[in-house]
């Protein structure tokens, strides 16, 4: 089998880990609201969109705010995490991940970033992997979360392969089912239990290899 024409990775959880630094800006933005937010709360997080985000969060702390006051705490809390990851650097890659970036490249396969984060673009810069990929999908190209498959469609789109020919690489369920409904193939990023649904679970891209991707 010689199927897989591009391949297309998250972001957050699959290049890099983000999750302590949301949820450092959002536990500083519910602690400032008079209540807490636990590491359990942020996973559910992930892979959710910043207004979806606040929403849940203000729905755990049984707090109302207009939509004025969310617009307000959404850019408060974005504020703290661009402050955070402006000092990133490339060794906050997670093992594997630009090896197998690359490893793709060379044998052909087209690279895409499809990522929910509109801070997607100044992480792959501080992180030095903005030319590894032929096309970046960002939460500021797409209308509709994860998932939906929006994301994903638009990153095969650009790189002019179609979907049945793209492997998505994820850490959310909500990633993996963008990548289901797209009629994509997926690998989830994670653990078996949560990401069931892939066609493939690996603990990081340090596990995978071509033999492994044709075979999907
Ligand atoms: C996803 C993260 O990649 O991006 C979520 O998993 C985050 O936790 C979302 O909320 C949006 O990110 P940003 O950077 O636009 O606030
Ligand atoms: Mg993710």
């Amino acid at each position: 089998m010689n199927s897989v024409k591009a391949c297309i990775f998250d972001l957050d959880g699959v290049i890099v880990d983000t999750a302590v630094y949301h949820y450092k800006a959002w536990k500083r933005l519910a602690n400032q609201m008079g209540f807490d937010f636990t590491e359990e709360q942020n996973e559910k997080l992930k892979g959710v969109s910043r207004t979806r985000s606040l929403e849940l969060i203000l729905q755990w702390g049984s707090v109302t705010k207009t939509d004025a006051e969310k617009e307000e705490l959404a850019t408060q809390k974005n504020t703290w995490y661009v402050d955070m990851i402006s000092h990133m650097k490339p060794d906050e890659i997670l093992p594997g991940a630009k090896e197998f970036v690359q490893t793709c490249r060379d044998a052909g396969i087209k690279t895409a970033l499809g990522s929910a984060s509109k801070n997607s673009m100044m992480i792959l810069e501080k992180i030095g992997m903005v030319n590894l990929f032929d096309a970046i999908i960002d939460g500021n190209k797409v209308s509709k979360a994860k998932p939906d498959p929006e994301v994903f469609l638009k990153g095969a789109e650009e790189v002019g392969i179609a979907p049945a020919n793209c492997v998505v690489f994820e850490d959310a369920i909500a990633g993996i089912e963008a990548a289901i409904a797209g009629g994509m193939k997926s690998v989830g990023i994670g653990s078996p239990e949560v990401l069931g649904e892939a066609n493939l679970v690996v603990s990081g891209l340090n596990e995978m290899s071509l033999e492994k991707l044709q075979a999907l």
